[in-house]
């Protein structure tokens, strides 16, 4: 009988193949050039918060530089988490008809995702990690996808092996995706909502909007 490490193996080796008959050849070239579309996932219930900030700043940079943005705040919006129900076969449609719909068309459309939440008991907060769990049922469209990604983090405390779990988290999930990680801003010491506006963390997330 096959594990279900080798059951999800399969399916992914199915949407690779899939996803290297769609994609062009030259795409690598010519889409760091022109003006993309940028899909901007934020995690935090804080509308004023530490990574909104960071989000706020990013998309500045990004939209000043020509790129459009479309900004999906998953704390405000009503969908589910995923239930692994498969009835997807992690490239078809969910069993939910809710409000991630509103954003599922353009991740996959994007050139490049990005994350900002803060750190909830070291890990991205529950809101995040609800939208990027419901990547399953697209996954066979966005793994091997010629798409950027970017991270933006907030956390109260300074030490910085703390935030270690979510860096590899997000490190790991972006190979996996074969994402190309264009900058991570990972703010430390940020504790109330808008804390940030005192550190140069702000800067830093509009100069890596800026730079693309
Ligand atoms: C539920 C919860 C869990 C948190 N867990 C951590 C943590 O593990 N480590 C830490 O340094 N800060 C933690 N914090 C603090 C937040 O990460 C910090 O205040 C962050 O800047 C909040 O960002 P926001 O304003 O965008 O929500 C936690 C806050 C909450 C509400």
């Amino acid at each position: 009988m096959l594990g279900a490490g080798t059951l999800f193996m399969d399916r992914v080796a199915k949407a690779e193949t899939m996803i290297s008959a769609m994609s062009a050849p030259d795409n690598n070239n010519t889409k760091s050039q022109k003006q993309m579309k940028i899909v901007v996932l934020t995690g935090s219930p804080r509308k004023n918060g530490n990574s909104a900030h960071l989000a706020d700043q990013f998309i500045k940079g990004a939209q000043e530089n020509g790129h459009s943005v479309f900004r999906f705040d998953c704390a405000f919006q009503k969908f589910e988490g995923c239930i692994g129900c498969n009835r997807c076969g992690m490239n078809g449609d969910c069993i939910f008809n809710d409000d991630f719909n509103l954003v599922k068309d353009h991740i996959v459309d994007a050139d490049m995702v990005v994350f900002a939440t803060p750190m909830y008991y070291f890990g991205v907060s529950a809101q995040l990690k609800k939208a990027i769990d419901r990547f399953y049922s697209i996954n066979g469209k966005i793994k091997g996808a010629n798409k950027k990604t970017a991270y933006l983090m907030t956390y109260a405390n300074t030490n910085p092996q703390q935030a270690e779990a979510m860096k590899s988290h997000y490190t790991i999930m972006s190979e996996y995706l074969g994402w190309k990680d264009m900058g991570q801003v990972i703010a430390p010491g940020v504790w109330s909502a808008g804390d940030i506006k005192s550190t140069s963390y702000g800067k830093k997330a509009y100069d890596l909007g800026k730079s693309l």
